[in-house]
C-alpha cells in the first residue's frame, strides 16, 4: 500500500467510527433535523441556488445536509458520496425516517477519488462543504473529480474554513495570536485523538487520521486547472466552528474572536463553473 492509499484507509477507519458517534452528539442535533430543521447554513443558502437541480454533494458524511438539500431547500434530487460505510448506512435511514425515497436523494459509497470509476453521471451542482479538503492529501485529482462529474456549464461551490487562519493556535485570543504551523504545509499532518471538533472520550478503535492544509491558492488553481472557471472567491471574517478556545458565536452560529482589532478571514466560499 503507497502511503497515500494508507492515509486514505485510516483515515476512512477513523471517520467510519465517527460515524457511529456524531448522531448522538449536541453539535449534529439529529432530533432537530428528525423534525423538519434544515441543516443548510446561511452562507451556502445565499450564495447556492438549488432550487429544482440535480446536486453531487461530496464527502457527505451522514447525509443530513444532502437529505436538507432535497427536503428544505427545493433540489429536484440529490446524490451524497462518502467513504465511510456507517455514514452511508446512517444516511440512508435518516432518508427512511424522513420519508424521502432514492428518487429524490440516494448515498453512495466511495472514496472521492474512486467516484469516476463507480458512478458515470454529471449534475448541475457538484457541492461540498465544511471540513472536506482537509481530509485530502491530492487537490488536482479532486478537482478533476468535481469536473468529471459537472454538467457542462454546471456550478461547483465550496465552503469551509480559510486556509490562512489554519496557521493558528486553538488556543489564540485576539492579542496572542499564535501562529504554531506553516502556511505553505507540505506535510502530512498525523494525529492520534479520541474524538473530533464534535465531541472527545468516544472510546475510539481507530483514533489515527491524516490531515492535509491546501493554501488558498492551491485551492483555485487546483480548479482552474481542472478546466473550470471561477465565479467568486468570498472571504468572512468569522469562523464556521469554535476554531480558536477564545472565539464566541453569534445568533448565526458564526463563531467571532472578541476583540479582534483588525478582521482576519476565517471561512472562505469559491464558485466556479465548468
Ligand atoms: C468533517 S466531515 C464533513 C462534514 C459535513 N460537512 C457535515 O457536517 O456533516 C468529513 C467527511 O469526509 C469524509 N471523507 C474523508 N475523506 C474522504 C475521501 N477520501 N472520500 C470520501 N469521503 C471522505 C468523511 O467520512 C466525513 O464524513
Amino acid at each position: 500500500m503507497d502511503s497515500y492509499q494508507q492515509y486514505i484507509e485510516e483515515n476512512r477507519a477513523y471517520w467510519d467510527e465517527l460515524a457511529i458517534h456524531h448522531p448522538d452528539t449536541d453539535s449534529y442535533d439529529v432530533e432537530s433535523f428528525l423534525q423538519g430543521e434544515s441543516t443548510i447554513r446561511r452562507l451556502e443558502r445565499e450564495e447556492l441556488a438549488v432550487v429544482d437541480a440535480e446536486l453531487l454533494h461530496l464527502q457527505c458524511h451522514f447525509g443530513m445536509d444532502t437529505l436538507s438539500w432535497v427536503r428544505n431547500e427545493g433540489a429536484a434530487h440529490a446524490t451524497g458520496v462518502d467513504f465511510a460505510p456507517t455514514a452511508i448506512e446512517t444516511a440512508r435511514e435518516l432518508r427512511e425516517q424522513i420519508g424521502l425515497t432514492p428518487a429524490a436523494a440516494r448515498f453512495i459509497e466511495s472514496d472521492i477519488y474512486d467516484l469516476p470509476s463507480v458512478l458515470d453521471e454529471t449534475f448541475e451542482i457538484v457541492v461540498t462543504t465544511y471540513g472536506t479538503i482537509h481530509w485530502l492529501p491530492d487537490l488536482d485529482r479532486w478537482a478533476e473529480v468535481i469536473a468529471t462529474h459537472l454538467d457542462p456549464g454546471g456550478t461547483f461551490y465550496i465552503a469551509d474554513g480559510h486556509p490562512l487562519a489554519e496557521p493558528f493556535h486553538h488556543e489564540s485570543t485576539a492579542t496572542d495570536l499564535r501562529v504554531h504551523n506553516p502556511y505553505f504545509n507540505t506535510d502530512v499532518t498525523t494525529l492520534e485523538f479520541d474524538g473530533s471538533y464534535a465531541g472527545t472520550d468516544f472510546g475510539l478503535e481507530n483514533q489515527r487520521s491524516h490531515g492535509f492544509s491546501h493554501s488558498l491558492g492551491a485551492i483555485i488553481t487546483a480548479l482552474v486547472d481542472a478546466g473550470l472557471q471561477i465565479s467568486f472567491v468570498h472571504e468572512h471574517p468569522w469562523s464556521f466552528f469554535q476554531r480558536f478556545e477564545a472565539m464566541e458565536a453569534d445568533e448565526n452560529d458564526r463563531w467571532w474572536l472578541p476583540e479582534l482589532e483588525y478582521e482576519l478571514p476565517f471561512t472562505v466560499s469559491i464558485k466556479a463553473t465548468h
